[in-house]
């Protein structure tokens, strides 16, 4: 609610110019380090997914801080989505575009079991780039993606457009 939204806009570091000219960066490293703020985010996401997932995706990097923590909460597993080059056996691989250069995440091709239902967690949505490309390798992998969670959405860029029609919650949304 709107308790939420304020803890993670008073939490957010906006960084000029990272890494790019031109590029906002949305820097949530504060609201990680603050112990009542990060339990009270995960509590958050938990709540509102409760039921709807058997297992969550964390994207590295920073999505994996909020995976682990939502996984142990909820009490269940926790599968990371990496950057490429990073995971020892068969993987399917998925290159996108970022609002500064492309990039390669890869899953292992036997990371879920037919129709688990997986909650994808990541700390911001911007393009949403990232994550649809997550989304098609879950899928390729067999999983079903019942939701996203971010701790914030910057709007104006259009992901939802991307991921419709799974459901996409975000604790702050920036319009
Ligand atoms: C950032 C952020 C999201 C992604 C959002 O990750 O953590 O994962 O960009 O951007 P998008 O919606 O436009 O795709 P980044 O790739 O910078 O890497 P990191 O998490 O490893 O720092
Ligand atoms: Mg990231």
């Amino acid at each position: 609610g709107e308790a939420t939204a304020e803890l993670v806009a008073s939490r957010v570091l906006d960084v000029p110019d990272f890494p790019k000219p031109g590029i906002m960066f949305k820097d949530l490293m504060p609201l990680f380090a603050d112990g009542e703020a990060f339990r009270a985010t995960i509590d958050a996401i938990v709540s509102r997914h409760q039921g709807r997932f058997d297992v969550v995706a964390g994207i590295e990097a920073r999505g994996f801080v909020i995976a682990a923590a939502v996984a142990y909460a909820a009490g269940v597993g926790v599968v990371p989505v990496r950057k490429a080059g990073k995971l020892p056996r068969k993987v399917l691989a998925a290159t996108y575009a970022l609002e500064y250069g492309e990039a390669t995440l890869e899953l292992h091709a036997d990371a879920f079991t037919a129709g688990q239902r997986v909650l994808v967690v990541d700390d911001v949505l911007a393009t949403g780039g990232t994550a649809a490309a997550t989304l098609g390798l879950i899928e390729r992998a067999g999983g079903t993606v019942t939701g996203f969670s971010v701790l914030m959405e910057l709007e104006f860029l259009g992901a939802r457009a991307k991921l419709a029609p799974r459901e996409v919650h975000a604790l702050l949304v920036v319009a």
